[in-house]
């Protein structure tokens, strides 16, 4: 069967990487989440008081960074940190806070693009990030841009990170989504937005699997092509 490349790309909290993770797992695909790739630099840089704006040096700093994956023994993908497994802290508030600052950095971006193109060479692959559809791969077969209203973005990223025992604030969440929106819509190298080609599934009234439906109707009908 003809194996093809998806890109999911779209707002933080719009439910992307339950997506990309339910298409993988049906259509035993690979799934890459970008995010996390770079949500473990900016946990790297923080923990080593690392200075991102206008480094000369960061270079050298990124080439001591490895960035793996690892299913873990309840079938979870866990992101590894030069061999930790960090993916607890990534999804904290304190690399939330920092993460689309550090993604800006057009040094951390051509780092970490040029590794997801190399993974994403196979084909067989899901990606999800904000720019998979137009930088990373802008000749994925697939190219999906997940949109949802904030009140739920709100919602369901307060539901996640409870669900980890991480407590933190509805205020905080939102004012987090409304910094990120804007940081990643504006900034110059790889702005976030919508590929051409690309189909919007909003999830606002949706169900996972009701999005899971339509978004595999999509890639069947480009497999099955
Ligand atoms: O999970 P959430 O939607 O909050 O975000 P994420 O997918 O974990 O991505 C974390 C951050 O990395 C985003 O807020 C972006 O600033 C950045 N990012 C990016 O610039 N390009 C990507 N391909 C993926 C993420």
């Amino acid at each position: 069967m003809k194996k093809i490349l998806i890109a999911i790309d779209g707002y933080a909290a719009c439910g992307k990487s339950t997506l990309a993770k339910q298409l993988a797992s049906h259509l035993h695909y690979l799934f890459l989440d970008t995010g996390a790739m770079y949500r473990a630099v900016t946990l790297y840089l923080l923990d080593n008081n690392i200075n991102w704006v206008n480094n000369k040096l960061l270079n050298d700093v990124l080439d001591s960074i490895s960035i793996t994956f690892q299913r873990n023994e309840n079938g979870k993908i866990h992101c590894l940190l030069n061999g930790d497994d960090v993916e607890e802290e990534i999804r904290s508030m304190h690399v939330s806070n920092k993460v689309s600052e550090v993604a800006a950095v057009s040094a951390v971006r051509k780092f970490l693009v040029q590794q997801q193109q190399i993974i994403g060479k196979e084909k067989g692959i899901v990606m999800d990030g904000r720019d998979i559809g137009t930088v990373v791969f802008p000749h994925a077969e697939l190219k999906l841009f997940v949109t949802a209203d904030m009140d739920t973005r709100v919602q369901r990223r307060l539901l996640e990170l409870q669900s980890n025992d991480i407590q933190v604030s509805e205020e905080d969440i939102r004012n987090n989504l409304i910094k990120r929106d804007h940081e990643e819509t504006t900034r110059a190298d790889s702005p976030l937005f919508k590929a051409a080609d690309a189909i919007v599934i909003d999830n606002t009234n949706l169900t996972p699997a009701e999005q899971f439906q339509i978004a595999l109707n999509l890639a069947e009908k480009i497999i099955g092509a």
